[in-house]
């Protein structure tokens, strides 16, 4: 089955670099169910893409992970040159962060836990409610976490495909629930359809007998305020959000999600005590006091967003979708996805490529600098005269 917009790994390198599986004793121990899971594809580093297309780092056109690349705020930056508590274990109940965040939002401090970003969230709700054999609901084309964590935990994946246009096809996840299923996860926007979830699909969802997490990690992006207000008035919604996309802070690993109480509560039993590191909640804290200057750089990647949207929408050869988050979908209507996103990275040029029965003559380009938009369409336009 094809999982969401989550590309296949390369098989570990470790794996490569010791012994083969074979050869060590204890892989008769794994899990059976885990042995050929083909795990999450994440995007790379600089110095890795340096090293494969021999550029310098600061050639790199970095558009593949939905980075921020103007990064963290100024107070951020200075919170974390001035860190001076690295050597002690930061607070397993995250009292500051939490309260700062519960201010932030407008909702008391026992709805919210903070993670090492969103995708810890994601894992800390798989485990509280995914015992192996149950299900989740999975709205394809998606972010690839959500069917990745679930596996990990010994869970089905129901895919539910949207509808032509991306929406969520409601009614044809009430018919796919059965006893076994627990969670649906939606992002809003959508990666990498970059769609809004409307509030009268999520109301339907809200009916139905399970918990459903809204993940809100293009939010800021947006231009509308999300659900995290809603949050208090139902016991089964969950909202995520994270400092990694607006806030510039996607290496230091904070997000965080707004929960009924009772869920928040069982979270902060079941969460590795000290999940977000002391640099990182420095700079979630300090970002909180530089929002005006953090949704500016939002702006101007909104702006960037709208003037490559404008670009590729000129470009005969392929469609691309209107976007409410930091990046744009593209279907290629002639020649191979694959083989731009090549010609691409080796220019130095890094865009997202799924290879999924769903996404395969797609690629997703996430906002940047003008610059970026600039060599990213001229390397299209000569792939389009070849065409
Ligand atoms: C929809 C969605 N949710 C969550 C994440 C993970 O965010 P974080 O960096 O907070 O783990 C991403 C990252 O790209 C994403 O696209």
């Amino acid at each position: 089955m094809a999982r969401g917009s989550g590309a296949r790994r390369p098989r570990s390198t470790l794996a490569v670099r010791g012994q083969p599986p074979a050869a060590v004793g204890s892989e008769g121990l794994v899990r059976r169910d885990l042995r050929h899971l083909a795990g999450y594809a994440p995007i790379e580093p600089p110095a890795a893409l340096s090293q494969e297309t021999g550029l310098e780092p600061a050639r790199i056109i970095k558009l593949d992970g939905n980075e921020n690349p103007y990064g963290p705020s100024p107070r951020a930056r200075a919170a974390l040159a001035s860190l001076d508590c690295a050597h002690l274990y930061p607070d397993p109940e995250q009292r500051e962060l939490r309260r700062a965040l519960a201010d932030y939002l407008g909702v008391g401090a026992e709805h919210i836990v903070a993670g090492a970003g969103s995708d810890d969230l994601l894992d800390l709700l798989a485990r509280l409610f995914l015992a192996p054999g149950d299900r989740i609901i999975n709205c394809v084309p998606t972010f690839g976490m959500y069917s990745f964590l679930a596996e990990v935990q010994g869970a089905r994946v129901t895919e539910v495909r949207r509808t032509p246009d991306h929406e969520v096809d409601v009614e044809a996840v009430a018919r796919a629930l059965d006893r076994r299923t627990k969670l649906i996860f939606l992002a809003a926007p959508n990666n990498p359809t970059g769609n809004l979830l409307p509030r009268k699909h999520l109301e339907r969802l809200l009916e139905l007998p399970i918990v459903v997490v809204v993940d809100e990690a293009y939010v800021e992006f947006s231009g509308t305020a999300g659900f995290a207000a809603l949050v208090p008035g139902h016991s089964n919604l969950v909202v995520l959000r994270t400092f990694s996309k607006w806030a510039g802070l996607a290496g230091l690993r904070v997000g965080y999600g707004v929960f009924p109480p009772p869920i928040a509560a069982r979270l902060m039993l079941i969460k590795q005590p000290y999940n977000v590191n002391v640099a990182a909640q420095a700079a979630a804290l300090a970002s909180l006091e530089d929002v005006a200057h953090l949704l500016r750089n939002v702006q101007r990647l909104v702006k960037e967003r709208e003037r490559l949207y404008g670009k590729l929408s000129r470009l005969p050869f392929l469609e691309a979708l209107p976007s409410r988050a930091n990046f744009i979908l593209c279907r290629l209507l002639r020649g191979e996805a694959a083989s731009l996103h090549q010609r691409l990275r080796q220019r130095g040029i890094f865009v997202r490529y799924f290879d999924t029965p769903l996404l395969r003559q797609h690629l997703r380009i996430s906002a940047g600098r003008p610059e970026d938009t600039d060599a990213v369409i001229a390397t299209l336009k000569e792939f389009g005269r070849e065409l």
